[in-house]
Order: C-alpha cells, then sequence, then structure tokens
C-alpha cells in the first residue's frame, strides 16, 4: 500500500530549481533511506511532504489523499489533517526548552488531541520507556546529551501517533558516540514496521536498516533500490563518486 506518492514535484527557489522533477512513491512499513551531496536538495523534499515549503507543481499523496495536486493545494484545515499523518525529526531537536522532557512530549497532543491528561501521562510514560529515558521525565532539555534531546524529539513525534516519520539528517549535530542510541531508537522502530523516510550520512545505517535508497543529486533523484544494489552496484556515475567520498 503506498502511504506517500509524489508525482513530478517540482520546487525553485527563485531562479535556483531545487527540486526538478522528482517522482518516488512510499509503501507501506518501507524505510526509505535519502542520501545525497550538501544542497542535492533532500531537506527541501522532505520539507515539502510536510509543508513546510510550498511545491510549484507535481502532486503529493499521504496515504490516499492528495496534499497537492498538480500544483494546487486544498485549503488550510485539509493540508493540516493531511500532514498530520507524518511526524517530523530534525537535525536540531528542537525542543521547547521551558518544558520538561514529559510535557515536551504532551504539548502538543494536549493542544491538537482531546485527549485526556491522563491518556497523555500514561503514552508519554511508555514512550519514555521505549527510548530509555524514564529516569529523566522531570529533567529540562538544556540537562540532556545530544543524544538524549534526540530520542526526546523521537517520542514526541511519536505521541501525535504518526503514520510515517520523516528524518532530516538526525545524527549530524550529535557527537559520533552519541549517534548510536538514537539509530538504535530507529532501529527500533523500523522492526515496529514503522515508515519511515530518512535523510542520512549514516551510510552503515542506510545499509543495514532501509528496504530502499534513494541517492538524490542536484534535484533529481538519479537513482533508487534496494541498498545491497545501490551500494554494490551503482549505475551512475555520480553515485559512483558520491559513495566513493562517503565511505
Ligand atoms: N529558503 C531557501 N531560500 C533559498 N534557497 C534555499 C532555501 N532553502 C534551500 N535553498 C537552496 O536549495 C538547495 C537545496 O537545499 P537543501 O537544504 O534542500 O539541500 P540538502 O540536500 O538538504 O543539503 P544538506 O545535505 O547540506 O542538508 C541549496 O542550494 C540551498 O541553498
Ligand atoms: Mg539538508
Amino acid at each position: 500500500m503506498a502511504m506517500i506518492e509524489v508525482s513530478n514535484l517540482k520546487k525553485s527557489f527563485g531562479k535556483l530549481d531545487v527540486l526538478k522533477q522528482l517522482t518516488f512513491t512510499v509503501n507501506k512499513n518501507d524505510v526509505v533511506a535519502v542520501i545525497g551531496p550538501s544542497g542535492s536538495g533532500k531537506s527541501t523534499m522532505l520539507r515539502s511532504l510536510v509543508h513546510l515549503e510550498q511545491i510549484d507543481a507535481g502532486s503529493i499523496s499521504v496515504v490516499g489523499e492528495y496534499l497537492v495536486k498538480d500544483g494546487v493545494y486544498p485549503r488550510l484545515p485539509e493540508i493540516k489533517q493531511i500532514t498530520s499523518k507524518m511526524g517530523m525529526v530534525f537535525q536540531h531537536f528542537n525542543l521547547f526548552p521551558h518544558l520538561t522532557v514529559q510535557e515536551n512530549l504532551e504539548i502538543a497532543p494536549k493542544l491538537v488531541k482531546k485527549a485526556s491528561a491522563s491518556e497523555l501521562r500514561q503514552r508519554s510514560t511508555e514512550l519514555l520507556g521505549k527510548i530509555g529515558l524514564t529516569n529523566r521525565a522531570k529533567a529540562y532539555p538544556a540537562n540532556l546529551s545530544g543524544g538524549q534531546k534526540q530520542r526526546v524529539a523521537i517520542a514526541r513525534a511519536l505521541m501525535m501517533d504518526p503514520e510515517i516519520l520523516l528524518f532530516d539528517e538526525p545524527t549530524s549535530a550529535l557527537d559520533p558516540e552519541l549517534t548510536g542510541e538514537v539509530l538504535q531508537v530507529m532501529k527500533d522502530l523500523a522492526e515496529e514496521q514503522m515508515t519511515m523516510i530518512v535523510v542520512t550520512h549514516e551510510m552503515g545505517f542506510a545499509k543495514e536498516v532501509a528496504n530502499r535508497v534513494i541517492f538524490m543529486d542536484d534535484g533529481e533523484i538519479v537513482e533508487s533500490g534496494h541498498p545491497s544494489e545501490i551500494f554494490t552496484n551503482p549505475q551512475f556515475d555520480r553515485t559512483k563518486v558520491f559513495l566513493n567520498r562517503s565511505f
């Protein structure tokens, strides 16, 4: 079943064509790793999926509903309803500094969903256990390590019960010794069949966890396929050059 279908997506910033003609599908339970050089349009692509960027042409459908069809968006309430099926995790966590860990988890669903405080507390407590931070529930973000902050950001996204999780370089801001704990949480989610799109420089993660790799360069998808194909037998010179630099 298609969770996300993108066809002929185009996006420019002024004269710069950042996304040229993207077409791809993400199926249920897919873990798609998106790789490519800096400036190739990976973040802009992800941000377009959650309507943090407005595209110029093409279509995006999410679990069977059009977020945008042939460049035309529906009204804002409909856009919000469609993007609420996706959770996004950013490189720089973006936690609320004045709220505790547990409050960070509960704030968005408290405002958006009509769940009771006790339901939210139960769910946030469960998720804190899942990310191994039960004992930091009352801590403030400033007193957490980068890896802990990012695990909180993942749990916060999960509080909204997304059907798809998007990650934009979730470990790039972390010291190398802290990336493992974040990748482990993502790996657990993949094993629980969460559908995920992960923009990453972690080729090991892409190889081990993704079932598909999309290589982007200069606003285009150059090639995509199973990691065993892309990493061992890339078809295009652009992919070969990038991979040679990344290992
Ligand atoms: N708001 C913006 N205004 C103008 N240009 C932008 C904007 N956002 C991105 N760009 C440009 O679009 C291109 C693609 O940027 P994007 O951030 O999507 O690339 P990326 O593949 O995520 O790169 P990186 O690996 O460095 O994160 C770059 O040339 C960038 O400078
Ligand atoms: Mg980026």
